[in-house]
């Protein structure tokens, strides 16, 4: 058994080390088996290699904030090799130490100094300085430097973003300017030619009191999304759509299906890929698990952009293929299992929903003997990414906070049940599936990576496992199984 698990794990480090694909959700490794820890920051490309690289925050098991900002590279955005720390905490610095807040850190080029600039919320522990920081480093993965922490052309700061102009390469800042009644703003700020401090404010999303700003470019169009401010918990992010970056500017639309809040992510960044034969606009969201957010993942999207009609949406793909040189991407196909051919052992059982594809859910999934068992399943004999349709609906409350709450008034929140996933009966090898919040009638999918026989005559039992409150896994619409990469 132990060898089993040590060899299923070396080929699980390998098959992801070698990822082609991009899985929204998944738990990401680097090419050394660690989990990708770079939250809530940015990919630049390299001028010289054309290289992306990727910068955010830090988080260790049991941490919040002060870790510091990460940085990895890599050629197809699936495959990332760790450089280490960018940007190192300084013990008893006066604004880079671990008790400080180093939040949505941003790398741009800067011609002007032949260097690469990191700017983030600088902030201290309370959130009462809202500044920006500013670093320098001469290699793009650093180590950055410290130069200052400043106040915005005299105003407060808080999430950041960054946005370079493809058309004449000139950079903008995006930050919204806090809480408090004053602020509520979001801030689009140019910088002067050699980005080392801001010029003049170029628009201002007024009273709209949303966070987490990035800016995509299209031929015609610049799209700012943003999200609303809910702490960790998802919302709707909406977009504004401007000719100019001065304006005018749009109203705000919803970008994602209503419910699912934007497939459980925030924005934070995007990305445009010219390649020789499409242009492909990525969304680049976070999504924060409260619970440890240190295993926050990712969600990274294509984004269907229509000039015409001047609309953005993202686009949910479980699994996809991205070539960064013809920047065309594909969704890969799977093979769907329904809960119309899965058995139930204990308290699970199929119930009606008129909302899933068969018109049932598998509920009642709790602990380790009330379970669904899906058979028959064709494997590879390679870890193979299997996709868990299903519908938690906890409810995302406020808890006991003031400000009310969307879904329940009062009580305790959870972002989410833990299933047990089990593979041909193989109890010593349980993988933990993470199921978020939806929405009531809103199904939504995590995904797992396995290690099926080859064959057609693969099992996979769920359950539920402990959140702190409760044993229960969410209901199960049905399971998709990916072919295995290369
Ligand atoms: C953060 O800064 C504000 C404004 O200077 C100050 O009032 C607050 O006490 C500071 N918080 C901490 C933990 O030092
Ligand atoms: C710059 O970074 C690259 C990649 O990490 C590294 O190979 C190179 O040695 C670094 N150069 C300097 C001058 O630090
Ligand atoms: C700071 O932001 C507030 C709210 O957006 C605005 O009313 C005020 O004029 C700004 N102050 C400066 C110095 O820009
Ligand atoms: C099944 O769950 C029970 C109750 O949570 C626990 O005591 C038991 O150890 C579990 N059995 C296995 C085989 O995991």
């Amino acid at each position: 058994m132990a060898f089993c698990a040590l060899l299923c794990r070396l080929l699980l480090v390998a098959a992801t080390a070698e990822a082609k694909w991009i899985v929204p959700g998944a738990r990401w490794r680097d090419t050394e088996g660690n989990l990708v820890n770079a939250h809530a920051g940015c990919v630049t490309v390299d001028k010289e290699s054309g290289k992306f690289f990727l910068f955010g925050e830090y988080k260790v098991q049991g941490q919040v904030e002060g870790g510091g900002v990460s940085v990895y590279s890599s050629e197809n955005l699936a495959t990332w090799e760790h450089h280490g720390m960018a940007l190192v905490p300084i013990e008893g610095h006066p604004y880079i130490s671990p008790s400080h807040i180093i939040q949505r850190p941003k790398v741009v080029y800067s011609e002007g100094t032949s260097k690469y600039h990191m700017w983030w919320h600088a902030d201290n522990s309370t959130y009462g300085w809202l500044l920006q920081g500013f670093a320098q480093a001469d290699n793009i993965t650093g180590p950055y430097s410290f130069v200052d922490a400043t106040a915005p052309l005299g105003n407060w700061s808080q999430d950041f973003g960054l946005f370079t102009d493809y058309k004449d390469g000139k950079a903008y800042a995006l930050y919204s300017n806090g809480d408090r009644k004053e602020g509520r703003d979001v801030y689009l700020t140019s910088y002067n030619n050699d980005i080392t401090a801001l010029d003049k404010v170029v628009h201002r999303f007024d009273k709209y009191d949303l966070e987490a700003p990035t800016i995509i470019q299209t031929e015609k169009s610049y799209f700012a999304l943003m999200s609303h401010k809910t702490g960790y918990r998802p919302n709707n992010v909406v977009a504004f759509r401007a000719d100019s970056l001065s304006g005018p500017w749009s109203q705000p639309f919803i970008v994602a299906p209503l419910n699912t809040r934007t497939f459980n992510s925030q924005s934070g960044f995007s990305l445009r890929i010219k390649g020789t034969k499409q242009t492909t606009y990525l969304y680049l969201g976070d999504q924060w698990d409260s619970n440890s957010l240190w295993e926050s993942r990712y969600i990274w999207l294509p984004m269907d952009i229509n000039e015409n009609k001047k609309s953005l949406e993202v686009l949910w793909h479980d699994v996809y293929d991205l070539n960064i040189k013809t920047g065309e991407w594909k969704p890969i196909k799977g093979t769907t299992y329904q809960a119309t051919s899965a058995t139930t052992a204990g308290s699970a059982f199929a119930q009606e929903a008129t909302f899933t594809d068969t018109g049932v859910i598998l509920t009642g999934i709790y602990g380790n003997d009330s379970t669904v068992t899906f058979s028959g399943i064709e494997g590879s004999g390679k870890p193979q990414w299997v996709s868990f349709y299903y519908q938690n609906t906890d409810d995302m409350g406020f808890g006991d906070q003031p400000g009310g709450s969307p879904d329940r008034i009062g009580g305790s929140w959870q972002l989410r049940r833990i299933a047990s996933v089990v593979v041909n009966g193989d109890t010593q090898n349980v993988e933990t599936l993470y199921q978020r919040d939806t929405h009531k009638g809103i199904i939504l999918s995590a995904p797992l990576q396995l290690m099926l026989n080859k064959g057609r005559d693969n099992t996979i039992t769920i359950g539920g496992l402990s959140n702190g409150f409760d044993v229960k896994g969410a209901d199960i619409e049905k399971i998709v199984v990916y072919p295995p990469e290369g």
